[in-house]
């Protein structure tokens, strides 16, 4: 029987709670497809800084490394905001990040019909979109340097170095026009060319790896334009390729078009070794253990495991049609409460989603 070897990093928050729901799961699925899956659970975060002072202990990147592949559920608490950037949880998020090489985040934003109801936004703006946000993961504001705070003359100043080099664009974009030539053939890059030079060169850049695949429809917008057609008219989008800065930003917005950030996974990789599978939520401290987290998101990341990382694709397929068929049920959790349906807790809710496998 197959096997393969998954770290888990539960995290912070709802994490613990969301991952007991996704191992159940993942167990009950693995079974019926004959393969096994053999976990090995690594402190990561505010978890791991409470147990050895630093957010992302050698000993859990090692573990990263040496696995088929990596679930995440959130890093992050209030707890921690006073500490220094290096021993703050997102600290050990970003050094996983860039200590796997994973420069590639792959965040799906497809609207689930017995949903449409949930979004802020009218019916006929929602239906039907299906659009994937591909953001750079590696680079950008989020590792350039200079960065810094420094006091002179009676002033504190601080500032970031957004940078991008020409291979850096030139890989992600690739990975963005592949999976475009695979979806819906269209694929818009967004960036702030009218302003910035890192922007120009991503312009520019992405027009020249345009060549290679002419089959893939190109345009471009400015971020804030980008923002804009988002929320204006969202299906006009199949693949948006962005920037790390830009795409954290337009993928939360793009997540609310499903009515929860709740729902929404991602896949994170690099050109080898362990893909990174993870919700695109974070560690919701307001309500951590109290067993009011929606874990369907955390479910569609396995999911995305089982299928990008473990090539599983029955199985992948088996979860997410239970969390359809939950749904359309009309259960629901509180993020996504609403009249007539019946309102479960996050471990109720995976039970259901098991009963529904
Ligand atoms: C995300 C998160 C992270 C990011 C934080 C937690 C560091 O917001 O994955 O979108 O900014 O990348
Ligand atoms: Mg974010």
């Amino acid at each position: 029987m197959t096997s393969y070897r998954i770290t888990l990093l539960p995290g912070d928050g709802i994490g613990p709670e969301i991952t007991a729901v996704a191992r159940h799961l993942l167990d009950a699925v693995s079974a019926r497809h004959s393969f096994s899956l053999i976990y090995d659970e690594q402190p990561i975060g505010g978890a791991a800084i409470d147990r050895s002072g630093e957010p992302l202990p050698e000993s859990t990147l090692a573990a990263c490394r040496s696995a088929d592949a990596v679930l995440l559920a959130a890093i992050g608490s209030p707890r921690f905001d006073a500490l220094p950037r290096e021993q703050r949880p997102e600290t050990g998020l970003l050094g996983l990040r860039s200590g796997l090489g994973l420069f590639a985040n792959l965040r799906p934003v497809k609207i689930i019909p017995a949903l449409i109801g949930a979004s802020t936004l009218r019916p006929e703006v929602i239906t039907g979109v299906d659009l994937l946000v591909v953001r750079e993961l590696t680079g950008g504001i989020y590792f350039g340097t200079p960065k810094g705070r420094v006091e002179a003359e009676g002033r504190v100043r601080a500032f970031n170095t957004m940078v991008y080099a020409d291979d850096e664009i030139d890989r992600i974009a690739r990975v963005a026009f592949q999976l475009a030539s695979e979806r819906g053939g269209r694929l818009c890059s967004v960036d702030k060319a009218n302003v910035l030079d890192v922007s120009q060169l991503w312009r520019d850049r992405v027009e020249l790896i345009a060549g290679d695949f002419p089959q893939v429809e190109l345009s471009h917008l400015y971020v804030d334009n980008a923002a804009m057609q988002l929320v204006r008219a969202p299906r006009q989008f199949d693949v948006l390729l962005t920037g790390n800065l830009f795409g954290d930003i337009l993928s939360d917005e793009a997540a609310m078009l499903t009515g929860s950030i709740g729902m929404l996974p991602s896949a994170s990789l690099g050109s080898a070794g362990p893909g990174l599978f993870e919700p695109v939520h974070g560690s919701a401290p307001d309500i951590a253990g109290a067993d009011l987290a929606n874990p369907m998101a955390m479910v569609l990341s396995a999911a995305m495991m089982l299928r990008v990382g473990l090539k599983q694709e029955a199985a992948a397929s088996d979860l997410e049609a239970a969390v359809d068929r939950v749904l359309t049920a009309g259960y629901r959790t509180g993020d996504l409460m609403a009249e007539g349906c019946s309102l479960l807790g996050c471990a109720a809710m995976g039970e259901k989603l098991l009963a529904e496998l």
